[in-house]
């Protein structure tokens, strides 16, 4: 395992949260992995030979978080757990999931070892795969893992990439992220952070949640939308300042208007630091 970026030192603000983390030893399989080679995608990826145990899992915790979504996740989302066609008893195959993307949105699955290196997943993110775990956490873990797996990549992860504009600006985050270096990454994990994880919608309906770390939480899921949050408007050029901790409930969180804003926002301010065209 190697921590990527550590051929030079790189100074505390250029260090990612997870890799802060990490250095204070807090959990090794939060330490990204740089992948030693391709990996299996799309029509590729095997079916893992999970354990009943493991399909078990899966199923409380599916059954745990879709009863938090009604009034709580974003109308985009829902659709795209409806696209998903889920199963409740047995956790989904990366390859079928793979082939929804394709036919809605173009992109694809690959199957990864856990937690990879930030050049490894924007090259995919730039490609339009979606770099996902298939293993799934233990019994131990079902409240809380630190570390990723696949129920925070499918249940979290997947079912806004079946909307046009929330798929289109995920691939111009990978491409900018790419040109990106030094302050200017750790800003565009930040940007991630408080979108793609924790990011908020405002619905004619009312406040709603489309980000992965919410949704795949069931502490996040109950927070984000109490009054103990602080939410602010999307503005990229404040956001990407916002200290956040990993460890904890949010306390702030950022609201965009439609994925058109997201979209647009982005590409707008990464044109300003010169990483998209
Ligand atoms: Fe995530």
């Amino acid at each position: 395992m190697k921590v990527q970026g550590k051929d030079k030192k790189l100074s505390s603000d250029e260090l990612s949260a997870y890799e802060k983390a990490a250095q204070e030893g807090i959990d090794p399989r939060c330490i990204p992995q740089k992948l030693q080679g391709p990996v299996p995608e799309h029509d590729a990826i095997e079916y893992p030979d999970y354990s009943e145990s493991d399909h078990e899992n899966w199923k409380y915790l599916f059954d745990r978080q879709v009863k938090f979504l009604p009034g709580r996740a974003c109308e985009e989302y829902l659709n795209g757990i409806e696209k998903l066609n889920f199963t409740r008893d047995k956790i989904p195959a990366l390859k079928d999931l793979s082939n929804v993307f394709f036919k809605t949105t173009g992109w694809k699955v690959a199957r990864v070892p856990g937690l990879i290196d930030v050049n490894d997943f924007f090259g995919l993110l730039r490609r339009r795969v979606f770099p996902s775990t298939d293993y799934i956490r233990g019994k131990d873990e079902l409240d809380y893992t630190p570390a990723p797996d696949c129920f925070h990549d499918m249940f979290g992860h997947m079912p806004l990439l079946t909307d046009t504009h929330f798929a289109d600006f995920y691939q111009l985050f990978g491409e900018a992220a790419m040109r990106a270096e030094g302050k200017n990454r750790k800003q565009l994990e930040t940007f991630h952070w408080f979108t793609v994880e924790f990011g908020l919608i405002r619905k004619p309906e009312g406040m709603r949640i489309y980000g992965a770390g919410v949704l795949s939480s069931k502490g996040e899921v109950q927070h984000a939308l109490s009054n103990e949050v602080e939410v602010r408007d999307f503005n990229p050029d404040t956001m990407v300042l916002q200290d956040y901790d990993v460890w904890h409930l949010q306390p702030i969180l950022f609201a965009i208007d439609s994925f058109e804003q997201l979209k647009d926002g982005f590409k707008q301010w990464t044109k300003k630091l010169g990483l998209l065209k």
